[in-house]
């Protein structure tokens, strides 16, 4: 495979002058099969540019990205870069068939977008199927002025921690036959830190990923959570960590021993290396907030080793790990960061022209001829009631563009169809009534500008589980979260209206429920989606159709001439 190249167009601005004017960073990636060897097996995995886990993309606040994609492998392929505004550029956003038809084997699409007004840690990965499993990196926003515009101390160095899932099958296989029997996916046979199981793992150890530190200085860790199915609780053993920015936005900073991490969230935490110089394990394992769903109960570790530690045959440090299902550190977590407030943070809606109620979960719906294995019915997940059904030969995007009539209906209701007892566990014992759920391909219009806020809220129906929501286009407010069915005369006290947290990616609780808020000033098609992968296709997910504003800026263009076609 290829290596593939990579381009600093306008090199000077980016080698010299970190308060030149933006600069275009482009990259090309190749994506085709790349062989490797993990848990004593070798096999065939889907990669970029013969990378695993893919390049980093590093640019900075106001550059344009510029990604030629080139598919070689035999899969549809789409990528999609996580938590970028995607402001006119929604063409450019990835997820399959709801703003393009997916790169077919062979063919190419060029993904070009500026990043304007976000800084901090993002990260892109395939958007079709289950390929994100092995495609996806990091993708690094810098101030304009470089680690200079930090608003927290410079770091010595950087590292990017990313976090995933290893499968020893073929993950497509997997899906395929989960989703023709109307069943469930199977566990990940391991986790990993940039790809590597670690010690805990058979034929992993000399493969451990190592971070070395020098003793007194500090260091930014990029914490990704590129997991398909898995919450992580992370934990450096000896340290503590103080995190400055989720979601590539920045927080209060905020020490803790322990971070949970969501599939889609990022974190950015500065680790001060000031224990005794020796080795540290780094490890991550599962938040499982469902007792009833089955998960991946091993642990990942990695090394924090001390250059001047003394040549020792004593293994790491072990940090002492929470429980799988500690809900109560996982909520301290989540709920306990707030946004740092600086002059350019965006000002929180304080009006709200379109409100919403999203109940959200997994269902059942009647069995489809392209089920073979399936009997009765078959697992799925909604929104309202509605199990999101893709698309098959048009985007969403693309409809909407042109006028096409019959992909999409705009009814995709405020509020759910029935009011019950959402959090209730038993309330499975009804009877299969709650349990069904309807298909189609809804849409929420919303006009330019519009102020929306969505109370976020899970249910117990079939089991109760922490879904992380990923809204695409937008960073959104989370004003209050809490436990069992949401009551505004309650929460409306809690709301944090003055510095509340902005993210991309909500891990709404366990039996609980999220308030959000976000300005639609941004048109096209947006997809709002459970971001645990193993949901996506039993149709936990919604689109949000943002009309055009009144000026050209505000208007979305035509699709680049490259668009690929269905
Ligand atoms: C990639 O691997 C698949 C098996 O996973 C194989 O069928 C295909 O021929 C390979 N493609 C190339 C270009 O080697
Ligand atoms: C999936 O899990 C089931 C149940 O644990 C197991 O029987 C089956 O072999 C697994 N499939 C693969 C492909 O690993
Ligand atoms: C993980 O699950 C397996 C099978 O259910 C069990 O045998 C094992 O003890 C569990 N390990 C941990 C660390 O909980
Ligand atoms: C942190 O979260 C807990 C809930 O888990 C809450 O009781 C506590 O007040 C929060 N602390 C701060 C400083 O916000
Ligand atoms: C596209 O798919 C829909 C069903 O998903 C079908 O009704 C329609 O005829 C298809 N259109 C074309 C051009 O194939
Ligand atoms: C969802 O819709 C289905 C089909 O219309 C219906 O049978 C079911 O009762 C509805 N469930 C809820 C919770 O609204
Ligand atoms: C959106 O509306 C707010 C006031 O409600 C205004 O301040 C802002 O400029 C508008 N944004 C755009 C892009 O029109
Ligand atoms: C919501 O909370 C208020 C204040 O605690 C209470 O009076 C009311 O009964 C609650 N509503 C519901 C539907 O539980
Ligand atoms: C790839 O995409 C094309 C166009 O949408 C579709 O016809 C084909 O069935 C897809 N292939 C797979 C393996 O999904």
């Amino acid at each position: 495979m290829a290596r593939a190249a990579f381009f600093l167009v306008c090199f000077f601005f980016v080698f010299f002058g970190f308060f030149a004017d933006a600069a275009v960073v482009e990259q090309t990636f190749e994506v085709g099969n790349l062989t490797v060897r993990r848990l004593c097996k070798s096999k065939i995995i889907t990669a970029v540019n013969g990378e695993y886990p893919g390049p980093t993309i590093n640019a900075r606040e106001g550059d344009t990205v510029v990604i030629y994609v080139i598919n070689h492998s035999p899969y549809n392929i789409t990528i999609h870069w996580h938590g970028i505004f995607q402001r006119l550029t929604p063409w450019a956003d990835g997820p399959n068939f709801i703003t393009q038809c997916p790169i077919q084997p062979g063919h190419s699409y060029t993904y070009k977008f500026n990043i304007i007004g976000q800084e901090g840690t993002l990260w892109w990965h395939a958007h079709v199927s289950v390929l994100r499993t092995t495609v996806y990196g990091a993708l690094i926003i810098q101030p304009r002025a470089g680690p200079l515009g930090y608003p927290f101390p410079i770091p010595y160095k950087e590292a990017v921690i990313l976090l995933g899932e290893w499968w020893d099958a073929d993950v497509v296989n997997l899906e395929n036959l989960a989703l023709a029997s109307g069943g469930a996916f199977n566990n990940s046979d391991a986790l990993t830190i940039n790809g590597r199981p670690g010690d805990l793992y058979p034929c992993s150890k000399k493969h451990t990923y190592k971070l070395v530190v020098e003793q007194g200085k500090s260091y930014l860790l990029r914490i990704i959570n590129a997991a398909l199915n898995s919450q992580f609780f992370f934990k450096i053993a000896g340290h503590t960590l103080t995190v400055v920015a989720a979601d590539a936005s920045y927080t209060t900073p905020f020490p803790t021993d322990t971070i949970a991490i969501a599939p889609g969230q990022t974190i950015d935490a500065l680790l001060h290396a000031d224990s005794h110089p020796s080795n540290y394990y780094i490890s991550a394992l599962t938040y499982a907030s469902s007792p009833a769903i089955p998960f991946d109960n091993t642990t990942t570790l990695a090394i924090l080793s001390y250059t001047n530690s003394p040549t020792t045959t004593t293994p790491p440090l072990m940090p002492s790990l929470p429980s799988f299902n500690d809900t109560p550190t996982a909520h301290h977590f989540y709920s306990n960061l707030t946004a740092l407030l600086l002059p350019q943070t965006q000002s929180l809606p304080l009006s709200i022209s379109d409100r919403m109620f999203i109940t959200f979960g997994l269902s059942l719906t009647p069995c489809s001829s392209d089920q073979p294995q399936c009997q009765g019915f078959a697992l799925s997940a909604n929104m309202n009631n509605v199990s999101f059904r893709f698309p098959t030969n048009i985007s969403l995007l693309e409809a909407h563009f042109n006028g096409v009539e019959g992909v999409y209906t705009r009814d995709f209701p405020d509020r759910p169809p029935l009011v019950f007892d959402y959090t209730n566990p038993n309330v499975n014992a009804v009877g299969t009534s709650l349990q069904l759920s309807e298909k189609g391909t809804k849409v929420k219009r919303l006009r330019f500008n519009s102020t929306v806020e969505i109370v976020l809220q899970n249910t117990a129906v079939l089991a109760s589980d922490s879904h992380p929501i990923h809204l695409h286009g937008f960073n959104f407010y989370v004003l209050a979260q809490g436990f069992g069915n949401y009551n505004h005369t309650e929460a409306v006290e809690k709301f944090n209206l003055w510095n509340p947290q902005v993210r991309n990616t909500i891990a709404v609780p366990v039996g609980g429920w999220a308030v959000i808020r976000f300005w639609a000033d941004n048109p096209g098609i947006w997809f709002m989606h459970c971001h645990l992968d193993v949901h996506l296709p039993l149709g936990l997910g919604m689109a949000f159709e943002v009309e055009n504003g009144p000026t050209p800026s505000s208007t979305l263009p035509p699709p680049p001439p490259d668009l690929p076609r269905c």
